[in-house]
């Protein structure tokens, strides 16, 4: 029998690989399209998450919204989620171990989404994504090929929003996202989005 996306959330819903199981209101597992070119992974949910069950619809999220909108992205065209898809207790980072018990689920996603570009918002979906340590600052801005893939570092929204002064740079970085999708044809060239419907001036 095949494996549909609806098995998947129900797999999600059903997890009890780590302790944050014990927790979470929801689990939270994505929001946008299941199938997009772009996928843009986070470190995990926080309060506001675990409420609603969907990423990055608090603060940090709503700074990641408007940076898309600006760039001209719509809802079908990424797939938001993170590297863990249970809130872990005061907002921790999430441990090595919670990591790695959510990576099968992460994969599976990839599978579906099938993205080209992906995205890893702040230090900690850089190291468990590329399992290293490098310092975000040091790798952000550069696109990574792995497995064809192509991999985006950048500053988490969260921290952007504690140091005023790097909100350029992930503005910059995001606006390489929507360069290098034109570039390879994954999406149309904004100059080619109409601001107006057809025969309305
Ligand atoms: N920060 C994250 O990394 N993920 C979320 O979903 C929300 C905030």
């Amino acid at each position: 029998m095949s494996y549909a996306w609806p098995d998947f959330v129900d797999e999600c819903k059903r997890c009890k690989a780590c302790s944050l199981s014990e927790t979470r209101n929801n689990v939270v597992i994505y929001r946008g399209a299941i199938r997009a070119q772009l996928m843009i992974v986070g470190e995990g949910p926080g309060a506001n998450e675990d409420l609603q069950g969907m990423p990055f619809v608090g603060q940090a999220g709503r700074l990641l919204d408007l940076l898309l909108q600006a760039y001209g992205f719509t809802g079908d065209d990424f797939h938001i989620c993170n590297i863990v898809k249970c809130r872990p207790p005061e907002n921790r980072v999430p441990t090595a171990e919670e990591a790695k018990m959510c990576m099968p689920l992460l994969a599976k996603q990839i599978r579906f989404a099938k993205p080209k570009i992906i995205v890893l918002l702040g230090k900690t979906a850089y190291k468990y994504f590329m399992n290293s340590d490098e310092p975000i600052g040091k790798v952000r801005g550069r696109f990574i090929e792995k497995n064809d893939f192509l991999i985006l570092p950048t500053f988490h929204p969260a921290y952007i929003l504690r140091n005023n002064n790097e909100r350029i740079t992930l503005w910059r970085d995001i606006g390489l996202v929507r360069e290098k999708m034109e570039a390879l044809g994954l999406i149309a060239p904004l100059s080619d989005i109409p601001l107006m419907p057809e025969g309305r001036g």
